[in-house]
């Protein structure tokens, strides 16, 4: 048995992961990956002679028998998971399932989809007399949320809101959020980014579910509800259009 690494790939582009991650594609005898949200550019530093098992079309009870074989079969076994693996991945269903089988685990870090999209428009969430507090969450959807966190809760918080997993139900989450921000309050709406097609618009609240339909966006969307992003100056493509510094009206703040 060998030790398996379960890798956080980060948001999508290959620079953005870190160097642990990138050492443990390299000296991978098996890759396993979601092919739909990692980048080929990340799989395809794994070495030539490695094993590429792709996921996007296999369930989790089909792919931990194959971690389990290939471990076994003394071969250096990679698990890539999108952004950071302790969000949203399954990681702890895999651990117990591999704990049962004696089999170590080593997990390694990776940048979230939460930190990309606020890279991506140079944004502080955590403004001094502002907001202090981050919120990672997500709307239902089939896996459900408990009862104590649903969005309402979340939002009554008014803190930097950032929510995975939820561009299907955008009107409702809309709705649920107006409840508790004011209608102004910047969303940021990243897609695939860090992608190549990324893109990323900085709307207000009000404008929400209009903005995400106008991009049809279903997947891989990420949101930034945060009264922090008001006063700061967005690098969005639009700003990249008009060639505006995205820091020119920012005032720095001394801690
Ligand atoms: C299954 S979750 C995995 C989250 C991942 N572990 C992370 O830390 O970012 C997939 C969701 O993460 C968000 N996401 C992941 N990568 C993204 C990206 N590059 N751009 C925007 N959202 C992304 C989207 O909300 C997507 O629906």
């Amino acid at each position: 048995m060998t030790t398996i690494s379960i890798v956080g790939a980060g948001p999508g582009a290959p620079d953005l992961l870190t160097r642990r991650a990138e050492q443990r594609i390299q000296s991978a005898d098996v890759l396993i990956w979601t092919d739909s949200l990692v980048s080929p550019q990340i799989a395809a530093l794994a070495p030539d002679h490695c094993e590429r098992i792709r996921t996007s079309t296999l369930t989790l009870e089909q792919v931990i028998p194959l971690m389990i074989d290939r471990s076994s079969q003394g071969l250096r076994v990679v698990r890539l998971h999108d952004g950071d693996p302790c969000l949203y991945s399954a990681l702890n269903e895999q651990i117990c399932a591999l704990a049962d089988a004696d089999i170590m685990v080593e997990v390694v870090p990776g940048i979230s989809a939460y930190q990309a999209t606020a890279a991506a428009i140079n944004a502080e969430l955590t403004i001094p007399g502002i907001v202090q507090t981050i919120v990672l969450g997500r709307t239902g959807g089939r896996t459900g949320v408990p009862e104590r966190e649903q969005l309402d809760d979340l939002a009554r918080l008014r803190a930097s809101l950032c929510l995975y997993l939820s561009a299907r139900h955008v009107d409702e989450v809309q709705s649920t959020l107006l409840k508790h921000y004011p209608a102004d309050t910047p969303v940021a709406i990243g897609y695939r980014v860090s992608w190549p097609d990324q893109s990323i618009d900085v709307v207000p609240l009000e404008a929400m579910a209009d903005a995400t339909r106008a991009r049809n966006l279903i997947r891989t969307t990420l949101y930034v509800i945060s009264p922090a992003l008001r006063d700061q100056s967005h690098n969005t493509e639009k700003d990249f259009r008009s060639q505006k510094h995205p820091n020119k009206d920012k005032k720095i703040q001394k801690n």
